[in-house]
């Protein structure tokens, strides 16, 4: 098997050939497969016809896989997959609005993952693409001061905020009790310092910081919103539009994405997501 890995237009997105993910992958495969993910953040492999028990597998050959704290979108059959879909599928609960801010995945735990491989199911012919952000190059654009005054701080992450706006909405289940004590402040460096790559990202997001530590709440709101704004820079922004059976692998320590609008009424929108955990605490950039 000869992998080819292709950039595409942006330099953090690259489009993979030679590889069929429903087949057992050698290690050299693999071991290129990992590479090219760090060299680019975003992986996009097309036409791969595969079940769910190949997507865990082909899963897992980059780390162990963790589940999601709402439990109503975990496959039953395969809970290692979460079900992202305006319908319901497989006995899961309909999302609605799934992933339509700037996020990075589960950063509200102490580890976040490493990354995601999303499999799109069925696709509406128009809108609901995934956006993602580059946030090296986000990082790398700042200007010294910027950088000065985010070295060494750090962001408040909880996933209560984004959810109890959501349920207050009728868009998610009321949370239970279980899950509200889950769901405690956790802290991350606003710099990562990539442990594959060695380089540095900017890492906030809209979904889960609520705050950075050690400045007032007006100061802390108009920073982070200020880097939101500044990671959605349109140069830093690659558009995926989903064909039928695209896998889409990104490393969510360098990358945010969301999800564009789509006509939910007329059109399904189905994804089947494992997600890969994080294997290190983000340090504070040197
Ligand atoms: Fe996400």
């Amino acid at each position: 098997m000869t992998v080819s890995v292709t950039r595409t237009g942006k330099t953090f997105v690259a489009e993979v050939e030679g590889v069929d993910l429903s087949e057992a992958l050698d290690d050299v495969t693999v071991k290129e497969l990992r590479q090219a993910w760090w060299d680019n953040s975003i992986l996009v492999l097309r036409d791969q016809h595969i079940s769910d028990d190949q997507h865990i597998a082909f899963s897992r050959q980059f780390g162990e896989l963790q589940g999601h704290t709402v439990k109503d979108w975990l496959l039953p059959t395969h809970p290692e997959i979460l079900v992202l879909s305006n319908r319901g599928c497989g006995g899961v609960k309909p999302l609605e609005n799934g992933g339509a801010y700037w996020h990075s995945d589960i950063t509200y735990q102490t580890v976040p993952p490493m990354g995601s491989i999303l499999h799109g199911l069925t696709v509406p012919p128009e809108g609901g693409d995934t956006l993602y952000a580059d946030m090296y190059a986000a990082y790398d654009a700042l200007d010294d001061e910027t950088k000065e005054l985010i070295d060494g701080r750090n962001a408040i992450h909880n996933y209560k905020h984004r959810y109890l706006m959501m349920a207050e909405g009728g868009r998610r289940p009321t949370p239970t009790a279980e899950q509200l004590a889950e769901w405690q402040d956790v802290e991350h460096p606003i710099v990562l310092h990539h442990p594959d790559s060695g380089r540095k990202a900017l890492f906030v997001n809209e979904g889960f910081t609520i705050a950075i530590k050690g400045l007032d709440n007006d100061e802390s709101d108009a920073l982070l919103q200020r880097l939101y704004e500044h990671s959605a820079r349109p140069d830093f922004i690659y558009a995926h539009k989903w064909r039928t059976d695209d896998i889409v692998m990104w490393d969510n320590r360098c990358t945010m994405h969301r999800a564009t609008s789509y006509d939910a009424e007329k059109h399904e929108r189905t994804m089947h997501r494992t997600t890969i955990k994080g294997t290190a605490r983000r340090q504070a950039a040197a």
